[in-house]
């Protein structure tokens, strides 16, 4: 492992002023926003009380949606939402050591798969690409590795984002293809990275429209802080033993359905979330049972465990893309990695809004704030079941750790101007490691062809060959 390091030793350490700011994306607890009324409509409150109003209360996973990313004012589709003058930090932000350890693992295992000649990289939801940007330039450091990367492959909704990507990679404008979407601005669909040895970029709605199949590319696949961003369904256990679903209403609509009451507390979930009302939607509780959850909930492991008033959160997205990703890491011999925050169980009241660096009413103001819910590794693997081998999830601390970051730290210290600047890097690797930080709640799931005799680092203590049965 050092000596992968030593080969990667760069540059001076990055010294974002943001790394002196971070709060997790479940910080702190803040008051709701003024009542209904108190302020003008945004054009995506009007659209989803319009739609509400003309067909009744929609899903949790609808709203969530429509709030991220929707083409009306969107929280992603506006675009600005990290940093320090935005609403969270991510790992990647807060250090460029994130991006060098996972560029190590990826290194590490395409020696070990037997160095395939070609391969790509593909990042799903890569924010403003820093992580990308990371992981290329330390890749850079790996020369025959890299000669054999023939491109980089980004999943990318937001038009606003994906212009911060072409950017941050480099891409020089001539040479970029670029694509309309339906606003008022062209946006990124295929560019080479200058700063980046020339690297071709494709940017991707949808992970289906990636086509490797007849390339022999084998994909090295990183989804950072994805799945959490991905929508949920809601579902109240009633006492009539029957599964609820929790929906979305108006809230000064008078014809609401039973309001939603339970809170179950699973360990690791945040505090809760603050009174509901004072904002133009509320959730409300079905009386029968949806279609939602007679499918979603389908599963034994559901009927047993949960008692009168517990609450499960379910991301059928989550389910389709995971579905994806294993086949295509099995068909083409892959490797993933999905680092996230969440629990190896199934949690039932996560979902939160996050803006300013504090939690917020995820109801009041759709658009304006980042909603998010714990991403669920059991269920994750629990789909990718038979079709690839998962491995995992360990805490991202001793993934960091295992991978050697301790050492990227010493070689950054040495070459760091003073020592306000030691103070920092030391500052955000513990940010990153400490399991009082990100340490613990953020975890690390490994994705490796189904059939595959390899057992990733650092995972090999705990997983079986085939990482779903656990
Ligand atoms: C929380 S950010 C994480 C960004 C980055 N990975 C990081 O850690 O800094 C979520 C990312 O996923 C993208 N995203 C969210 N929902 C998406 C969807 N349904 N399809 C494609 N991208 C999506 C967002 O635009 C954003 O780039």
């Amino acid at each position: 492992m050092l000596a992968l390091w030593r080969r990667t030793a760069l540059r001076a350490p990055r010294l974002a002023p943001r790394t002196v700011l971070w709060t997790p994306r479940g910080g702190l607890h803040t008051p709701p926003s003024a009542g209904p009324g108190s302020e003008e409509l945004t054009p995506l409150t009007k659209h989803i009380r319009d739609m509400i109003l003309a067909t009744g209360p929609i899903t949790v996973a609808r709203y969530m949606q429509l709030a991220l990313t929707s083409p009306v004012g969107g929280y992603y589709t506006r675009g600005q939402a990290f940093g320090r003058e935005g609403d969270f930090v991510t790992s990647p932000e807060i250090s460029q050591m994130f991006g060098e350890v996972l560029a190590v693992w990826y290194v590490m295992h395409w020696e070990q798969l037997g160095r395939p000649e070609r391969t790509v990289f593909v990042e799903l939801g890569p924010g403003r690409g820093t992580l990308m940007d990371d992981m290329l330039r330390a890749a850079r450091r790996f020369p025959a590795f890299f000669a054999t990367v023939r491109g980089v492959h980004l999943v990318e909704r937001s038009p606003e984002l994906r212009r911060v990507q072409h950017d941050r990679l480099g891409c020089d404008a001539k040479q970029t293809r670029m694509e309309a979407d339906g606003g008022a601005q062209p946006v990124p669909a295929q560019g080479v990275s200058e700063s980046r040895g020339g690297v071709a970029v494709h940017w991707h709605d949808l992970l289906d429209s990636i086509d490797l199949g007849s390339s022999g590319c084998v994909p090295l696949v990183v989804a950072h802080e994805f799945f959490d961003a991905l929508p949920v369904h809601k579902f109240e256990k009633g006492a009539d033993g029957l599964w609820h679903e929790i929906l979305v209403d108006v809230a000064e609509s008078g014809s609401a359905p039973v309001a939603a009451s339970g809170t179950v507390r699973f360990a690791g979930s945040p505090p809760p979330q603050p009174a509901q009302g004072a904002c133009h939607f509320k959730f409300v509780r079905t009386r029968s049972v949806t279609p939602g959850a007679a499918l979603l909930l389908r599963d034994k492991r559901f009927d047993a465990q949960f008692s009168s008033g517990d609450l499960v959160e379910v991301s059928p997205e989550s389910a389709r893309v995971m579905v994806q990703l294993a086949d295509w890491i099995t068909r083409c011999n892959g490797l993933g990695l999905v680092v996230d925050y969440g629990q190896d169980w199934t949690q039932g009241d996560t979902l939160r809004g996050i803006k300013s660096h504090r939690f917020a009413n995820p109801l009041s103001s759709p658009g304006s704030m980042d909603l998010t819910a714990d991403v669920d590794f059991s269920y994750l693997r629990h789909v990718a079941q038979g079709r690839a081998a998962c491995h995992g999830p360990v805490e991202q601390g001793a993934f960091l750790h295992a991978m050697g970051i301790q050492a990227r730290l010493e070689q950054l210290l040495r070459s760091a101007r003073d020592h306000a600047m030691q103070k920092t890097l030391v500052d955000c690797y513990r940010r990153l490691t400490d399991p009082h930080s990100m340490g613990r709640v953020y975890k690390v799931l490994a994705v490796l062809p189904s059939g595959s005799t390899l057992v990733p680092a650092p995972f090999a203590p705990q997983t079986t060959a085939d990482g779903a049965a656990r």
